[in-house]
Order: C-alpha cells, then sequence, then structure tokens
C-alpha cells in the first residue's frame, strides 16, 4: 500500500464511512477497530479495492504510518477514548497526533489536552456533524487544539469536508476543548430545530387535522423558501414515507418516545453554568424528556382535561386553512431566528469564559454544508458576524435583516402560539422563543419584584434606578419576641446567606 499518515481506530457506522471518505480523496489509510474481525470485515467488503489497510494489534497498526502520524479515534464518547489513547501512547512518537472525532463532552476534551501538553505530541479534539452520510459524503468538521496540529491536518480535512460555495466546511475552531464545545452548541440548536418542527407538525395536525402526506407536501414546499434547510427537507421525507406492510404513513406508526445521547442535555447544563439563557434548547430537551413519560401520559389522559372546544375534539374546521398555514411557516422561522441567536449568545459568552477565541462568522460558514443544521438562515448570520466588531450584534435578534423580518412575522408567531394554547396543544420551544425575544426585547422586566422578594425573606439587597449602591430594606414591622421561660437549647445554624457585596441599608419602611 502507499504510504500514509493517516489512520483510523474504530469501524463502526462513522468511522468505515470517514476512512472511505479519505480514500476517496487519495489519502491511503491505514485501519484498527479493537474486535479483529470488524477490520477484517471491512477490509474484505468496502475497502477492497481502496488505499485502506489494517492491522489486528495496535503495534502493527502504528507501523502502517508514516511519522508525524494523524490518527482519528472514532469510538463512543467517554472511558472508550481514554482506553483507546492510552493503548496508543507507548507507541507513539514526537510529532504524532491524536484526533478525538466523537460527541465528547468538552470538558473530557479540555483534560485531554492538558495531558498531552509537555509530551511532544498532539490532541486534537474535533466534532464532526453529518452522520453516516456526511462522514462518506463530506461532513461539517470543528477541529480544536493546538494550531500547530491543526495546521498538519488542514491539506486532508479541506478534502474530505462538504464543500460550499465559499470553501470547505471545516476550520481552525480555537485550542483545547473548543472544537467539542462547537460541536455540543450544534446539537444544542439541533435539538431545538427538531422541536420546533415537530411543534409545527403538530399544531397543523391538531388544528387543521392534516394527514401526514398532506404535511409533507407543505415542508417540501416551505423547504424552497427561506426556511430551506436539510432538516424541513428530511421532515417533508419522513413524513411522506407510506409503511409497505400497512400501507399507512410510517410516521403515525412510531412510538412516540424520543431518546438522546446527551449533547443537548450538556448544552442546556453548560448554559445555566454560565448563566446564559437558551430557552428554546432547554425546552426541547425537556421535551424529549417528557416524551420518555409514555406510561404516564397515557394514564394521565384520562383524568386530566384540556380547553373544550364546541362541536369537534380537534380544531378541524375552527381556521382557516391557508392563513394558518403561511402563519406556521412565519412561525417557524422566527422561532428558529430566536433559537440560533440564543446558540450564538451562548457560543460569545463562552468562548470568552473559556478563552476559546470564536470566530462566530465562521462557525456559521461551516454550517452551512454537510452537518445536520445546514440551512440557507446560516448565510445572513455569516453576513451578520462578518462585519467590523462595532458593527457585530451583540445578539443575532439585533442584526437588522433578523430585527426587521421578525418585526413583521410577529403577529403571526403570537396568532400560531394562540392557537396551540387554545387547542391545548403543546408548543415549548416555539413559546420559548417567543418568550426569549419578548424578553430580550422587555425595556423592563418584573425582576424588581423579585429583587423586592428577595430582599424580604434574606436581605439580598437590591440597586434602584434612581441612586448608585445596595440597599436593603426592612420590609415590615418586626413584632417585638415574646418572653418566654429561658430553657437550654443549641444555637441556631449559620445559614451562611450574606452577599459579598458592601451593603448600604436602608432601613426605613418604604
Ligand atoms: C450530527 C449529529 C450526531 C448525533 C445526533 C443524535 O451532527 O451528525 O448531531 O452527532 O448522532 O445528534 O443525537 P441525539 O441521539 O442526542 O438526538
Amino acid at each position: 500500500m502507499a504510504e500514509t499518515n493517516y489512520g483510523l481506530v474504530g469501524l463502526a457506522v462513522m468511522g468505515a464511512n470517514l476512512t472511505l471518505n479519505f480514500a476517496h480523496h487519495g489519502i491511503p489509510m491505514a485501519v484498527y477497530n479493537r474486535t479483529s474481525s470488524v477490520t477484517e470485515k471491512f477490509l474484505a467488503g468496502e475497502a477492497q479495492g481502496k488505499p485502506i489497510t489494517g492491522a489486528d494489534n495496535v503495534r502493527d497498526f502504528i507501523g502502517l504510518m508514516q511519522r508525524p502520524r494523524r490518527i482519528i479515534i472514532l469510538v463512543k464518547a467517554g472511558p472508550a477514548v481514554d482506553a483507546v489513547i492510552n493503548e496508543l501512547r507507548p507507541f507513539l512518537e514526537e510529532g504524532d497526533v491524536i484526533i478525538d472525532g466523537g460527541n465528547s463532552f468538552f470538558q473530557d476534551t479540555i483534560r485531554r489536552d492538558r495531558e498531552f501538553q509537555g509530551t511532544g505530541l498532539y490532541f486534537v479534539g474535533m466534532g464532526v456533524s453529518g452522520g453516516e452520510e456526511g462522514a462518506r459524503y463530506g461532513p461539517s468538521l470543528m477541529p480544536g487544539g493546538p494550531r500547530e496540529a491543526y495546521d498538519l491536518l488542514e491539506p486532508a480535512l479541506s478534502k474530505v469536508a462538504a464543500q460550499v460555495a465559499d470553501g470547505p466546511c471545516v476550520t481552525y475552531i480555537g485550542p483545547h476543548g473548543a472544537g467539542h464545545y462547537v460541536k455540543t452548541v450544534h446539537n444544542g440548536i439541533e435539538y431545538g430545530d427538531i422541536q420546533l418542527i415537530a411543534e409545527t407538525y403538530n399544531i397543523m395536525k391538531h388544528a387543521l387535522g392534516l394527514s401526514a402526506p398532506e404535511m409533507s407536501e407543505i415542508f417540501a414546499r416551505w423547504n424552497e423558501g427561506r426556511l430551506n434547510s436539510f432538516l424541513v427537507e428530511i421532515a417533508s421525507t419522513v413524513l411522506g414515507f407510506i409503511d409497505a406492510d400497512t400501507d399507512k404513513p410510517l410516521v403515525d406508526l412510531i412510538l412516540d418516545e424520543a431518546e438522546q445521547k446527551g449533547t443537548g442535555r450538556w448544552t442546556s447544563q453548560n448554559a445555566i453554568e454560565l448563566g446564559v439563557p437558551i430557552p428554546t434548547i432547554d425546552a426541547a430537551v425537556w421535551s424529549r424528556g417528557i416524551s420518555a413519560l409514555k406510561e404516564e401520559r397515557v394514564h394521565a389522559s384520562s383524568i386530566l382535561q384540556g380547553p373544550r372546544l364546541d362541536g369537534s375534539a380537534n380544531g378541524s374546521g375552527r381556521y382557516d386553512r391557508e392563513h394558518l398555514i403561511n402563519a406556521l411557516e412565519s412561525a417557524l422561522y422566527a422561532a428558529k431566528v430566536s433559537s440560533y441567536a440564543q446558540g450564538f449568545a451562548l457560543l460569545r459568552i463562552a468562548s470568552d469564559t473559556y478563552g476559546f477565541e470564536l470566530n462566530l462568522s465562521e462557525l456559521a460558514r461551516i454550517w452551512k454544508g454537510g452537518c445536520i443544521i445546514r440551512a440557507e438562515l446560516l448565510n445572513t448570520i455569516q453576513q451578520a458576524f462578518e462585519q467590523d466588531p462595532s458593527d457585530r450584534p451583540m445578539n443575532l435578534l439585533l442584526a437588522p435583516h433578523f430585527a426587521q423580518e421578525i418585526n413583521n412575522l410577529q403577529s403571526d408567531w403570537r396568532y400560531v402560539t394562540g392557537v396551540a394554547r387554545e387547542l391545548g396543544v403543546p408548543t415549548p420551544a416555539m413559546n420559548a422563543s417567543l418568550d426569549y425575544y419578548d424578553s430580550y426585547r422587555a425595556e423592563r422586566l418584573p425582576a424588581n419584584l423579585v429583587q423586592g422578594l428577595r430582599d424580604l425573606f434574606g436581605a439580598h439587597t437590591y440597586r434602584r434606578v434612581d441612586k448608585e449602591g445596595y440597599f436593603h430594606t426592612q420590609w415590615e414591622a418586626r413584632p417585638e419576641p415574646e418572653l418566654v421561660e429561658a430553657v437550654p437549647t443549641v444555637p441556631p445554624a449559620v445559614t451562611g446567606e450574606d452577599d459579598p457585596v458592601e451593603q448600604t441599608t436602608e432601613t426605613s419602611r418604604t
């Protein structure tokens, strides 16, 4: 076989397809899988006649590559990644690069990056999006870690990545765990998109009583406009699919319990940690959770009632079909913009917090092809963040194009959420997107009352709009404690609730 620097460990679906992709672009590959029968099967099957060779042990696998070696690991995120690294480490030499291409938790990637520092070896944490087909024909790649390691990988990654009009869907994301962090947020946005599409389908189904094939056509039409995206396209495909055994739409036969592998939840957990609001993604995560309570929901459906509608059990005949379908298109688009605004706001804050130095415009660019959230909308997002730093919007909702669009769409958006409320159809993500929009644009929120309550029960202090400083008020006249006969007792526990702020105490009752 021709000489190569590239190897791959883990020949499950993603690993096998990525290997074929590299080989297709003339990059010879060495492969290794812990279970050697998997390697043998791959070499005798799909890899036949391609510049791909394999070994059944790590020493021989390493021997198949020239230095500096570039070894991609594609195994289940978590301990399996450390196990493979530990297996490879004794055989690696100065300058070799390990690339973890799985959906690893970004804090694990930060730890691994640290463990590699000073060893002469490099560790790259690379997000790979696009599923099986992306891996084979062009994924979106999000590599993070040492810049010099990226420079070594760049020529090959640029070939295997998806290609869009303005280049390959790969860029240097940033140091340490930046690549896996960005992939995690990509997945969070993916959760939001999927949930918004599912809610739109559910409103259409309940309000208009449309069949799955009818809705398939509507999604296909929407995909030709501003909603153009991979997920809207495949929504049309899934809704239009007829089960050969029953001659019914397959979607109607699929159990309504959504599963998850964890990246959406990580996005929400991290956002909570950083104090960044991403309610649409949160709603998508908990929606999967409540969907999994199938038995409880079936039981509850016979006890808890929804709104009483005159006539039919659903909304059929109640709403003007064309008007509602058009409003749903606007609402889905507006809710999606709001969700992306949340995701990009999280990326911006995380970049500052972790020193990732993210280029938001570049992220939008590399998500335009190959990945699950590829969408027309990313062109506008890319342009919005391409501006000079002084003109760059703090939040996507403030980009003039989006601000104007949402201003025009908001009445449809509100109408749709109103219809859902009227019918009792749950729309957590659609509402969360709208509430984010309404909260973000609110000059004054009721947080003043929140502060007042906190100060009353816990002396947590508050700031005022008319004076500088922190204040505490004695809100209620305290009754004098009654004198009771003294009995020996233990001292009260210290609550530890003191805020470390300099306080100006305002004791007068207001
Ligand atoms: C991608 C996807 C992929 C993941 C799905 C499923 O970008 O190619 O994000 O990495 O398999 O997101 O994730 P859940 O099982 O959590 O829905």
